[in-house]
C-alpha cells in the first residue's frame, strides 16, 4: 500500500488510514502502541477501565510511542466526566466516543484542540453526528462485534449510504480483516477503516489467552446479535448466550437481563479466560482469523493483501 495522505492520515497524522478499535479488555497501552508505531491509529479502550487505569494506560502508551494514539470513551459506562478530564490532563489528542450522543462531548473536547471521531451505526445517526460538528464518523455495520445498532444494517449497504448523506471524513467498521476488504470498504466510500475483532487476536491484546484461541477456531454462524431492544451486541453462542436468550424469550427481563450481564460477564469471558460463563464479544469476521499474530504482522498482511486485490476484467 502506497502511505499516500488522504483526509484520514492527514486529520489524525498517521501513516495509514487504519485505525485499531478501542474493545473492552483487549486494548490497553500494549495494543494501543503497537498499533501506532505500525503507522496507524491505536485507541485505547477506556470501556473497561477504571479511571486511575486508564491514567495508567495513557501514561505507559505516551512512553511506549511518540507516534499519534487516542482514547475510544463508551458513553455506556460510569465515571464518564471523571474519564473525559484525565484525557484533558493527559493531553490526549484523539478520542473516539461511541453508544451515546455525540453532541455530549465534542464541543468541549474541540475547544481544548482535540479530535473527535463518534461511532454510529445508521445513516440517521451519522448526520447527528455531523450535525453535532465531529472531525470523523465511524459508520459500523451489523457484522461488528460487540455492541451494535438494531437495524441489521451491514457494511456494504451503510457506507455507501452514509457516504450520500455527509461530508466528514468516514472510517468504515465492522468485518474488516483483511487488506481486501480494506479496499471495498474505501472503494464503497470509506476514508479509513476501523478494525476490532483481528486485532484482539494479536500477541499485545491484553485478552486471556483462551479466548485468543476461541477466536482463531470460530466459523460463521458462531457469533449472533442479541439483546436487541436492550443493548444490541454480538456474541459468541456459548452456555451463557443461551442462559441470555431464555431470559429474553421468556418475558424480556430487563433487571435480569441487566443483572446477568454487567461488566463483570465480559471480564470473566475475555480477560479471565471463561468460555462458558462469560460474555465473548466477537465480529464475523473471526471465521477468517485462523491465527494470533503479533500486530506487526497484521499489519504487513493488510498492507499487501490492499496492494494485491485488483479489479478482476470483466
Ligand atoms: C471484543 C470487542 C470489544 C469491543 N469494545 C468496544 C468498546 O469498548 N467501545 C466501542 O466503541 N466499540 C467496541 N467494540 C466495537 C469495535 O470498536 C469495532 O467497531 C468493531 O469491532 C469493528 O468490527 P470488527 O470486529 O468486525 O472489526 C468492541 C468490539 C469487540 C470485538
Amino acid at each position: 500500500m502506497q502511505s499516500e495522505q488522504n483526509r484520514i492520515t492527514e486529520l489524525f497524522t498517521i501513516k495509514y488510514p487504519i485505525i485499531q478499535a478501542g474493545m473492552i479488555w483487549h486494548s490497553g497501552w500494549k495494543l494501543a502502541s503497537a498499533v501506532s508505531n505500525c503507522g496507524g491509529l491505536g485507541l485505547i479502550g477506556a470501556g473497561s477501565m477504571y479511571p486511575d487505569v486508564l491514567r495508567e494506560n495513557i501514561q505507559k502508551c505516551k512512553n511506549a510511542t511518540d507516534k499519534p494514539f487516542g482514547v475510544n470513551v463508551p458513553m455506556l459506562y460510569p465515571n464518564l466526566d471523571e474519564i473525559i478530564q484525565i484525557i484533558l490532563e493527559e493531553g490526549v489528542k484523539i478520542v473516539f466516543t461511541s453508544a451515546g450522543n455525540p453532541k455530549t462531548y465534542t464541543e468541549t473536547l474541540q475547544k481544548e484542540g482535540l479530535k473527535v471521531a463518534h461511532v454510529v451505526s445508521s445513516t440517521k445517526f451519522a448526520i447527528k453526528c455531523e450535525d453535532a460538528g465531529v472531525d470523523a464518523i465511524v459508520a459500523e455495520g451489523f457484522e461488528a462485534g460487540g455492541h451494535n445498532g438494531r437495524d441489521e444494517t451491514t457494511t456494504f449497504c451503510l457506507i455507501p449510504n452514509v457516504k450520500k448523506h455527509i461530508s466528514k471524513p468516514l472510517i468504515a467498521a465492522g468485518g474488516i480483516a483483511l487488506g481486501s476488504q480494506m479496499k471495498a470498504a474505501m472503494i464503497l466510500g470509506a476514508d479509513g477503516v476501523q478494525i476490532g475483532s483481528r486485532f484482539a487476536a494479536t500477541v499485545e491484546a491484553s485478552a486471556h489467552d483462551n479466548w485468543k484461541r476461541k477466536i482463531t477456531e470460530l466459523n460463521e454462524g458462531d457469533t449472533h446479535l442479541t439483546l436487541k431492544e436492550l443493548a444490541p451486541v454480538r456474541m459468541v453462542k456459548n452456555k451463557f448466550f443461551n442462559e441470555l436468550e431464555e431470559i429474553y424469550n421468556a418475558g424480556r427481563n430487563t433487571d435480569a437481563l441487566i443483572e446477568s450481564l454487567g461488566r463483570a460477564r465480559a471480564k470473566r469471558g475475555m480477560f479471565e479466560g471463561d468460555m462458558e460463563e462469560g460474555e465473548l464479544e466477537i465480529g464475523q469476521v473471526s471465521a477468517l482469523i485462523d491465527e494470533i499474530l503479533p500486530v506487526e504482522e497484521v499489519f504487513s498482511h493488510l498492507l499487501k493483501e490492499f496492494e494485491d486485490t485488483k479489479m478482476p476484467n470483466f
